[in-house]
């Protein structure tokens, strides 16, 4: 069977949503609970493919887990770990789960993890990763696919990365809080998840300091220093984002709740800049609403506290219907506007140079069929296809269920005309072409 949303476009979005735990962030604490030997419980973890990936790939580490849905808790039991292997059926399917590479040097000084590849949206090589492992004395070795981490003991030290990676940060943080002496992480990314990262390995007895700036110092402290916790994550700004321009792109009027504004602060400038109404009601919830037609405007894609790529999509899904003509720049990721076709195909008229898009605004868009060509895209697509005229299916579900818990449930609840349908998987399409790998 394979599943699709149906969508009438139309209907402008209206009343409240609930944002969940940031994906981003409890990947990362999930593989980050290796470190302490003990039971850590994470809450506010959102119910998503990824996150069961995640639980799968440490599961085969020898961690126990339970993953509670109701009480979106998830329970990590390190006490003893079993194996040091992150096989490639796991780490294909998700990329982020190669985080586990630091935390199975620091723990076991011993791993092999499956080399992730690129990806739908571009290359995304791992060399800031293994070039921090190996500054902290690691030996490695890429080998069948595999990396093959050996470390006698970690030594502090220093690593400058060439872009702020958000994986090589974290996994050199998890590599060096066991390390010997300092480590400090020169132009490290500064992501609200790299903070909650760190406040989470503080809270286990690590010593990390400066997340959030460009310079992080993790003096190493020993194994017997970390305990096990109970933590919550942060709210997924991303989500947040995605139904703020929901909210716009219809024209309605809703309330986010669980957003912490201040992850958001550049999106939400370059919102009102296009003229949509933003307010924020108390420290965790905003307003949000749009009566007019929208300004065009440019913007270029940067690491945090720059324009999230992650939005980048949704930005674009403004941009079709508004006054003018505006120019976007994609500076992080090579294949990142894969959505553009089908915003086309909708009658939208946007004009791809490289990393470059301009698109021109017109009146409306209408409804047609789709597939969400990764996570970010495809959730794009089903915004267009809430404010178009007419009906839309889009299909490709699996990419939205990554990074989105109960997508057409909360945009339901704001009024928008979604539904799930199942249908039999058409003969003529193979396994292959529909289980392409995940970011
Ligand atoms: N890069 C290298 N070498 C490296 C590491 C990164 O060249 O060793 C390049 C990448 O190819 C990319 C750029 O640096 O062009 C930035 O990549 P980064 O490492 O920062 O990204 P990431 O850690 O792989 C995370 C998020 C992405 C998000 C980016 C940027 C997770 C699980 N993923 O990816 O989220 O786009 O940071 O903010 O945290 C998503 O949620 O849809 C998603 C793709």
């Amino acid at each position: 069977m394979i599943e699709k949303y149906y969508i009438k476009g139309g209907t402008p979005l209206k009343g409240e949503v609930l944002i969940g735990g940031a994906k981003n962030s409890v990947l990362k604490l999930i593989a980050a609970s290796l470190l302490a030997k003990g039971t850590t419980k994470i809450y506010n973890v959102p119910d998503l493919t990824d996150v069961d990936i995640m639980l799968k790939v440490i599961a085969q580490l020898g961690a126990k887990v339970e993953h509670n849905k109701a009480e979106k808790s998830v329970t990590i039991d390190a006490s003893e770990l079993t194996g040091v292997t992150a096989s490639y059926e796991l780490v294909s399917k998700m990329r982020a789960s190669f985080v586990v590479l630091g935390a199975l040097v620091s723990r076991c000084k011993e791993a092999k993890v499956a080399m992730p590849g690129g990806c739908a949206i571009g290359e995304r090589r791992v060399d800031f990763h293994i070039r921090g492992l190996e500054t902290l004395g690691a030996k490695i070795k890429i080998e069948n696919g595999y990396v093959i981490a050996k470390a006698h003991k970690l030594v502090g030290g220093e690593i400058y990365l060439d872009i702020p990676s958000v994986g090589a940060t974290e996994n050199i943080m998890l590599a060096s809080v066991l390390a010997q002496g300092s480590t400090r992480i020169q132009n490290a990314a500064q992501e609200p998840e790299i903070v909650d990262l760190a406040n989470f390995l503080n809270a286990m007895g690590a010593d990390v300091n400066g997340a959030g700036t460009s310079e992080i110092v993790i003096n190493g402290v020993k194994q017997e220093d970390l305990h096990p916790i109970e933590y919550t994550t942060i709210p997924d700004r991303i989500e947040a984002g995605t139904y703020m321009t929901a909210i716009i792109a219809t024209k309605g009027k809703g309330i986010i709740r669980n957003v912490y504004p201040a992850h958001l602060t550049f999106f939400v400038d370059k919102l009102l800049k296009m003229g949509a109404s933003i307010k924020l009601l108390d420290p965790t919830s905003i307003e949000v609403s749009c009566k007019n037609r929208l300004n065009s405007i440019n913007f270029i894609t940067q690491p945090y506290p720059g324009f999230p790529t992650d939005l980048q999509s949704m930005a674009m899904t403004l941009l079709t219907t508004a006054n003018g003509v505006g120019i976007i720049t994609e500076s992080l990721y090579e294949n990142r506007f894969m959505q553009v076709p089908d915003l086309n195909r909708m009658g939208a008229d946007i004009h791809q140079d490289r990393n470059h898009a301009i698109i021109k605004g017109v009146k409306k868009l209408s409804g047609t069929t789709l597939a969400a060509s990764d996570l970010r895209a495809g959730a794009s697509l089903v915004v267009a296809a809430l404010m178009a005229e007419g009906e839309s299916v889009v299909g490709k579900l699996h990419h939205i269920d990554r990074g989105y818990e109960k997508f057409e449930d909360k945009l339901r609840l704001l009024g928008g005309k979604i539904e799930r349908k199942s249908e039999e998987f058409p003969i003529n399409i193979s396994e292959e072409t529909h289980n392409e790998s995940y970011l």
